[in-house]
């Protein structure tokens, strides 16, 4: 067992992970210049941020593929740093990826990329059992009947939804989304913010969404960070980015275009029961 982090900082008992002043260089080139980031229990959290500024090296440091060059990543009040190789496995089960594009196998159909994990990670469970799981979950997701389809023989929502699908196999707590909605037309990336949502509400799962797409932040996020330059510079509710007083982050939201007034807003549907009906399936 490897020992715990003796230097421990008080986290809050909401943060279900805390980023504490992370660093990191490659060689001379400092990426990451101090990131601090409370991403809370069943919240969404998104970062954005223009191209180069960082997010995806913070993605990886997240799911642990990269470690900080300097500043600790707590899960669960647990030191990332600090974990042997058995605990790092149990931390990556927690974490569940959704890739920019969905990132299926091509060759498989959509009930073997969904089944992908569970053969990988849960030796004891028999074929029937798995085919079950699967296609409860794309039944979930509507995805009914589509379990023998190839992936080339669906839509890019649809495509989106396997993705999730797979990233759901191994129950995680935290799902992180890199671009989920980029390259999607308007309607399908509302669907797609729409199932983010659903997915959290649903299995009470913390979301980190990396996005460049300034509708989809403010119709998802609970908070924003805003990462220019390996550093975030303004963070809240997406309408205190907004509205606020960092003058560089109301630049950027202005810059997307995005009419701050006229989009609906997860923080605004509280209780969640009253959630909108989901759009209709598009094929
Ligand atoms: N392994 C690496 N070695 C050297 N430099 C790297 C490495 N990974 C990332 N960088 C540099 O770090 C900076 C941030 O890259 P990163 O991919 O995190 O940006 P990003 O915010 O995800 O951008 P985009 O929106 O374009 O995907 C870039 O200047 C990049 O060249
Ligand atoms: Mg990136």
């Amino acid at each position: 067992m490897t020992k715990p982090n003796p230097i421990r900082p008080v986290i809050p008992p909401e943060d279900h992970i805390f980023v504490d002043d992370v660093r990191k260089s490659f060689g001379a080139t400092k990426v990451l210049k101090g990131i601090t980031l409370h991403l809370r229990r069943k919240e969404t959290a998104v970062i954005i941020g223009g191209s180069g500024a960082g997010k995806t090296t913070l993605l990886r440091l997240l799911i642990g593929l990269e470690q900080p060059t300097t500043g600790h990543i707590w899960v669960d009040g647990e030191d990332m740093a600090y974990l042997d190789e058995v605990q790092m496995n149990k931390m990556r089960q927690k974490f569940g990826m959704v890739f920019q594009y969905a990132a299926l196998l091509d060759s498989l159909t959509v009930l073997d990329n969904v089944a992908f994990p569970l053969r990988e990670h849960r030796a004891k469970m028999g074929s029937s059992a798995i085919k079950d799981k699967v296609v409860s979950m794309l039944n979930l997701l509507g995805l009914e009947n589509k379990e023998n389809r190839m992936p080339s023989e669906l839509s890019g929502g649809q495509r989106k939804r396997v993705g999730l699908a797979r990233a759901l196999m191994l129950e995680p707590q935290i799902l992180i989304y890199d671009e989920p909605t980029s390259g999607l037309d308007p309607l399908t990336s509302r669907m797609v913010d729409d199932l983010i949502e659903e997915t959290r509400d649903r299995f009470g799962i913390t979301s980190v969404v990396i996005s460049h797409d300034m509708a989809s932040t403010f119709r998802i996020a609970h908070q924003a960070f805003l990462v220019v330059q390996g550093k975030v510079i303004a963070e809240g509710k997406p309408d205190e980015l907004a509205h606020g007083d960092n003058e560089e982050a109301r630049a950027f939201i202005a810059a997307s275009g995005v009419n701050t007034d006229n989009v609906s807003r997860v923080t605004d549907a509280k209780p969640s029961p009253n959630r909108p009906e989901r759009e209709p399936e598009r094929e």
